[in-house]
């Protein structure tokens, strides 16, 4: 497959590429359980956040608590370590359709991209877990990067501008997975450069769906606040970091 088409527009949008320095840390195979565990926990924390979005924003009640239930599963695993992965049921019944509590003009756009994006993101939840499980790989539960809470941080308080700086911040999380999937997979065995060359176009398009969100939404131009996470994003990545996840910066320990 040839995937360059798909990450130009990735490597325009982020500031910085991957450092080597983390690739080479990375691609160690002692740490390769650590990486695949962070990577799990993203999956689900991309879907909680989207669901968040849909909850917070638009859904009625009951669509609300449909959506929720949806995670559960994956909740109850990750944060609470059951044992029994409930999931492996639960991924196939995303089906329940999310009625809008008001009138909107993005409403509708909102839900149908973060609905895909939620059964997507459980989706590679899935495949990951199934690739530790094949492997012996043991899930156990670890602290999650600095990379998220520091672009949080740069979200602006006051609405309608809190909202699209928040999608913002999506569009990066998932250009940055996008990029960091690109630049590991030659590094990694077959089987792991396989399944992350398979997820670089759905995060592409993670990336293009909420960047165009954040457009729609914000009654002004968005490029200033695009500039500014993205400067922050950058930061994150380039800077020391003392531990490695998926998101992380420069190894410094
Ligand atoms: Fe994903
Ligand atoms: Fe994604």
């Amino acid at each position: 497959m040839n995937y360059a088409p798909l990450l130009e527009p990735i490597h325009q949008f982020l500031l910085c590429r991957t450092p080597q320095a983390w690739i080479d840390e990375a691609s160690k195979p002692e740490n390769l359980t650590l990486l695949l565990t962070d990577h799990l926990v993203c999956e689900l924390k991309a879907a909680q956040t989207a669901t968040w979005l849909i909850r917070k924003y638009v859904a009625d009640k009951p669509s609300g608590e449909a959506i929720l239930a949806w995670l559960k599963p994956y909740e109850d695993f990750i944060f609470r370590e059951h044992a029994d992965s409930q999931f492996i049921h639960a991924h196939k019944n995303l089906t329940k359709s999310i009625i809008v509590r008001n009138e909107l003009p993005w409403a509708d756009d909102l839900v149908e991209k973060m609905v895909l994006l939620i059964k997507e993101e459980l989706h590679h939840f899935y495949q990951v877990w199934e690739i530790m499980q094949a492997r012996g790989l043991p899930y156990s539960k670890i602290t999650s990067s600095r990379y998220a809470k520091g672009l949080l941080r740069e979200i602006t308080t006051h609405e309608p501008d809190t909202l699209v700086d928040k999608l913002i911040c999506g569009a990066y999380i998932e250009a940055r997975s996008c990029e960091r999937f690109a630049s590991l997979a030659p590094y990694l065995d077959a089987e792991l450069e396989k399944f992350y060359i398979s997820l670089l176009r759905s995060e592409a398009r993670h990336y293009q769906d909420y960047l165009t969100l954040a457009a729609h939404i914000s009654p002004k131009d968005i490029t200033p606040r695009v500039r500014a996470i993205g400067e922050a994003e950058a930061k994150l990545i380039s800077e020391p970091d003392k531990e490695l996840r998926f998101h992380s910066g420069v190894p410094a320990f």
